[in-house]
């Protein structure tokens, strides 16, 4: 992997006295690929520390929400291949993925992308530790799903066994009995709207009540347009992956079209091959 933007040296030394620049600082030119480590990783896609315009009732601790979306995409815009995202992924971007997943106190995610995936309780990996103990968060962050029928299989793992009870965001109006169900499978029920559907604000506000201000989203599309249509969405990690595929697949964001299209800025941009990790955060 290597770094295409900012082009900077300064970047985290390696045992070799390198950096991940990759570069042209070695001599010859030649950018130099190699895998970074999950530390490298994890200090590249650091959220922000909280700024002088924090407050302590803007968050936990100061800090105020941060909600990062993370993303894969074909060459055509394609969110998924025959209804997953593993087919246009690649092995950089899974640990990308767990990167992002290391550095977030909570993941949200929406139920179809948790039908559809198959979706798992988060690991604690021994290599986040120090630093997730360092940043007070707990082993591995909570999945917190949104869903305004509760149509999930509170049997699965997800439910039943998480290290951090699994958060089922939903409508004051939601179905009783589902409800009762998440709860008697160990979910905590979080309400974030007044009808049966999540106010994608409100959603925001109530991870950070909960402490949570370190917020990922994995999507799906359905779901990320919404935040992007309240305008709650602070960074986008995009993976660009070298691959068409036609069709009529889903685009990273659905939904309404905004009427003016929402700029963001370029933050970083990483590359291994011929895959681009782009983050773009809001100006
Ligand atoms: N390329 C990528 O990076 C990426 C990432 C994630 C997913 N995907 C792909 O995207 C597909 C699934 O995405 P999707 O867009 O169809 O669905 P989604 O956004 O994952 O989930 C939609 C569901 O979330 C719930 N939901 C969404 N907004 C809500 C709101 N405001 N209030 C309450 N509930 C709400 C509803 O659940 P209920 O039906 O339970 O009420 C809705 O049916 C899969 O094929 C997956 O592989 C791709």
């Amino acid at each position: 992997m290597r770094r295409l933007f900012p082009v900077t040296d300064q970047t985290v030394p390696t045992p070799s006295g390198g950096s991940p620049l990759g570069a042209a600082d070695e001599g010859g030119g030649a950018a130099r690929d190699r895998e970074w480590s999950l530390d490298e990783l994890a200090d590249a896609y650091a959220y922000p520390e909280p700024g002088p315009g924090s407050s302590p009732g803007s968050g936990s601790g100061g800090r105020r929400p941060w909600l990062r979306a993370n993303m894969v995409s074909t060459l055509d815009g394609a969110a998924q291949h025959e209804g997953r995202s593993q087919p246009i992924s690649t092995a950089a971007d899974m640990r990308i993925f767990g990167t992002l997943r290391g550095l977030a106190d909570v993941v949200v995610v929406g139920a179809e992308t948790v039908r559809q995936e198959g979706y798992r309780p988060a690991r604690a990996r021994a290599e986040f530790a120090p630093r997730r103990e360092a940043a007070g968060q707990g082993p591995a962050p909570a999945v917190a799903v949104v869903t305004a029928g509760l149509g999930l299989d509170f049997s699965l793992p997800l439910f039943t066994s998480p290290l951090v009870p699994t958060l089922i965001l939903t409508g004051a109006a939601a179905p009783p009995d589902r409800v009762a169900a998440a709860e008697r499978a160990g979910a905590r029920v979080v309400i974030a709207g007044d009808g049966t559907g999540v106010e994608p604000d409100r959603a925001v506000r109530a991870l950070a009540g909960l402490g949570h201000t370190r917020l990922l989203t994995e999507g799906g599309p359905r779901l990320l347009g919404q935040f992007v249509a309240a305008g709650v969405l602070d960074e986008l990690c995009l993976t660009l992956s070298p691959m068409l595929s036609a069709g009529d697949a889903q685009r990273i964001a659905g939904g309404p079209s905004l009427a003016v299209p929402r700029r963001f800025a370029l933050a970083s941009l990483l590359e291994e091959e011929g895959f681009l990790f782009a983050r773009y955060r809001r100006p």
